[in-house]
Parts: C-alpha cells; sequence; structure tokens
C-alpha cells in the first residue's frame, strides 16, 4: 500500500520501516507490512545483482518473483488475448447513429415497451462497465502477481472505459435525460439488485489491508473473480445483450446494435480471461477449491440466475421484439450451466435449453462480413498502419 500523506505515523496507524535510509530521507512512500507469503506487488526496492528471472519461478497468485519483468512467459494464453485485444481495437464514434437518432425521434418509430427496454439496458450497462472497471482496477490488479496477466487487465482496463464512452455516446446521440439513466441503478430495483449483489465481492478485496496469502484470504480472492469474471460479465450482461441484438435483428437501432456486438465480443474474451485465471488458480492450489467452496459458488450462481431472470421480466413485461420474458428463464439456466461447467461446476439446470441459438453465430464473428450488415466487424487498427 502507497501512502502519501506527510504526517508522521502514529502508533494507532503502524506502518512498515522504510527500507533503505535514503527512503526515509527523501520521506518517499513505504510499502505497508504485509504477510510474507503474499505476493509481490511490483513496486518493491530493485535488487541489484538479483538473479534473471525462470518462468518456474512465475505464478498466478502469491508469487514473489519480480512482477515488472514481462518475459519469460508462462501463462502465453493471457499474452495471446491481449495481442487479440488490442487487434479488436474500436471506438464508439466509429458508429454511425443517424439511423438510431431519426427512428428514436419519429413518434411512431418505437412502441414504449421498446423504448423502456432501450433505456433500462443503456441504465443497467452504463454504470456496469464502471464497476467492473473499478473492480480491476481497486480490487484485482493488486492481487494477480503474474505480469502477463497484468497486461491483459490493463488494456480490458480501458476497454471498460471505451464500454462506458459507448453508453455515453449512445444516449447523448439519443438525445436521453443523462440523469435518469446513469442513475438507474439507484431507482430501479432490479438494475439496483444486481450491483448490490457484486459490490460486497469488490469492496472485500479493495480493503487496502487485504493480502492474499492464506487459504481463507486466496479464497476470498478467488470469490471476486467468479462473481465479477463468471457472474458479472458473464450472467449479468446477457439479458442486455439479447434484448438489444435483437432490435438489430430486426433492423431497429442497428447503430446502438452494432455497439454491443462490438462490447459483447469484448465481454466474451474478458469472461474466457477470467476462466482462465480461475482454472489457473484452481490447478496451482488445489488446496482452495474444497467441496464446501464449490458449493457456495454453486449457490452465488444460482442467486445470479434468477437476478438476471428478474431483471428479464421487469424490463420486458410484455413481449416485444419476438422475446418474452419466460425465454429468459430458460435461457440464463442454460447460460448458468455453461459458466458452471467452465469452472468444473456441474450443472445447476440440467435440462435448459438455449431458446436464442443466434446469440452463438454473433459470438463466433470471426470472419464474418458484420450481423447486420453495415461493416466488417473483424477490423484491426493495427494493419491500417503503413511505414511506406
Ligand atoms: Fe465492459
Ligand atoms: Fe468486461
Amino acid at each position: 500500500m502507497l501512502d502519501w500523506d506527510d504526517t508522521p505515523a502514529t502508533p494507532t496507524a503502524p506502518r512498515a520501516q522504510p527500507a533503505t535510509p535514503t527512503a526515509a530521507a527523501h520521506k518517499v512512500p513505504v510499502m505497508a507490512a504485509a504477510p510474507d507469503v503474499a505476493g509481490a506487488t511490483g513496486l518493491e526496492d530493485v535488487q541489484m545483482g538479483a538473479r534473471r528471472i525462470q518462468v518456474d519461478d512465475k505464478k498466478i497468485i502469491n508469487c514473489r518473483a519480480d512482477l515488472n519483468q514481462l518475459v519469460p512467459f508462462k501463462y502465453k494464453w493471457a499474452w495471446d488475448k491481449y495481442l487479440s485485444a488490442c487487434n479488436n481495437h474500436w471506438m464508439p464514434q466509429e458508429v454511425n447513429m443517424s439511423a438510431d437518432i431519426a427512428l428514436w425521434q419519429d413518434p411512431n418509430g418505437l412502441t414504449d415497451d421498446e423504448r423502456m427496454i432501450i433505456k433500462r439496458s443503456l441504465g443497467f450497462f452504463s454504470t456496469a462497465d464502471s464497476l467492473v472497471a473499478n473492480n480491476l482496477v481497486l480490487a484485482v490488479y493488486r492481487h494477480l502477481t503474474n505480469p502477463e496477466c497484468r497486461q491483459y487487465l490493463l488494456r480490458q482496463a480501458f476497454e471498460e472505459a471505451i464500454h462506458t464512452h459507448a453508453y455515453q455516446y449512445c444516449i447523448e446521440s439519443l438525445g436521453l435525460d443523462e440523469a435518469e439513466v446513469f442513475n438507474m441503478y439507484r431507482e430501479v430495483p432490479s438494475i439496483h439488485d444486481k450491483a448490490a449483489w457484486s459490490l460486497p465481492y469488490t469492496q472485500s478485496l479493495a480493503d487496502q489491508t487485504f493480502h492474499t496469502g492464506t487459504p481463507e484470504n486466496d479464497q476470498r480472492l478467488l470469490r471476486d473473480l467468479i462473481a465479477f469474471y463468471v457472474v458479472f460479465e458473464g450472467i449479468f450482461f446477457y439479458v442486455g445483450f439479447v434484448q438489444l441484438l435483437s432490435f438489430g435483428r430486426r433492423n431497429k437501432m442497428v447503430g446502438t446494435s452494432e455497439q454491443i456486438q462490438y462490447i459483447m465480443r469484448d465481454e466474451s474474451m474478458h469472461m474466457n480471461f477470467g476462466i482462465d485465471v480461475i482454472n489457473q488458480i484452481k490447478v496451482e492450489n488445489p488446496h482452495l477449491w474444497t467441496p464446501e467452496f464449490q458449493k457456495e459458488i454453486a449457490g452465488m450462481i444460482r442467486e445470479a440466475t434468477e437476478l438476471e431472470i428478474k431483471y428479464a421480466h421487469d424490463t420486458m413485461p410484455r413481449g416485444v421484439l419476438g422475446l418474452n420474458a419466460s425465454m429468459f428463464n430458460e435461457y440464463m439456466k442454460f447460460i448458468a450451466n455453461r459458466r458452471c461447467a467452465q469452472i468444473g461446476i456441474a450443472a445447476l439446470y440440467p435440462a435448459a435449453e438455449n431458446p436464442f441459438p443466434w446469440m452463438s453465430e454473433v459470438m463466433d464473428l470471426k470472419k464474418e462480413k458484420n450481423f447486420f450488415e453495415t461493416r466488417v466487424t473483424e477490423y484491426q487498427t493495427g494493419g491500417a498502419l503503413s511505414w511506406d
């Protein structure tokens, strides 16, 4: 923990002693005491003459090796995801919103139910992506002790900023009441409940006195990773994704749908990165994955599935766009089973089927032309550079 306060430490706020006389003389910030088993942060003093990093020195949590040296790679999957994410770079202003603006301003363009779905989705997502970003930066980053994973986290944090930007851009383009939309998680119960469900998991880690290194604390980290990567990005986003993409499938709100298509591509990679991290922590720390812990995780996923189904009913009291809320009962159970399988938990709803098979086609964008035929989605900004 860094402390930039110049006031002397009081007996009630003990701090570690400065590591060197030089540090003390210049009053540079000092590291707070951490258990010996906790991981490095990357801000330790540089040890002159220390031996070079070996790949076997690296661990995903509680690693004591220097975190400022990216190579040699141990977790190639993390570096590969960082490269893919950079290749998928996009910006919200590149999407043409003029058809959406015309449709939204046309009094007969959309029904009241359709307008409510758009507003509630923007209301949920606009604060949700900030929560995810804050969790990454203020809670998770410090405790993942691997440079290639941190490289991906830095990219992910920027993508979350782009997503929040995209929602702001849609809200501004449509001329919606910004205060109403951004404040929905404090006004609409089904939106509030999803944010409220997730916050204790990140608050637990953001505590500056928290350190990994004991089985109990390592499970706290694992719980947060599952809450945000598997539940928040892997379950809580999915009713909104289906609803907004359904507009595009019917040639309505095509700009907003296209933004969501880019966002969903990013989110699917975030979730897969998180699942790889979770499974790697399990491999390196099998003692954490106890039957009791697995039961607790299954309970978290069940609670979250029920909240997301409630959200579907709340945003869609009547059938619209060929969708109805009861289809989401089935869909969210199907998604929950998939998330359970991805982290090695038995299916919670064994008979659930996917009522929206087209969603997997949207996910699998690879070489396809854009779903809404507005542009090729697999453009790569890096490929546009020319040094001739
Ligand atoms: Fe996001
Ligand atoms: Fe994300």
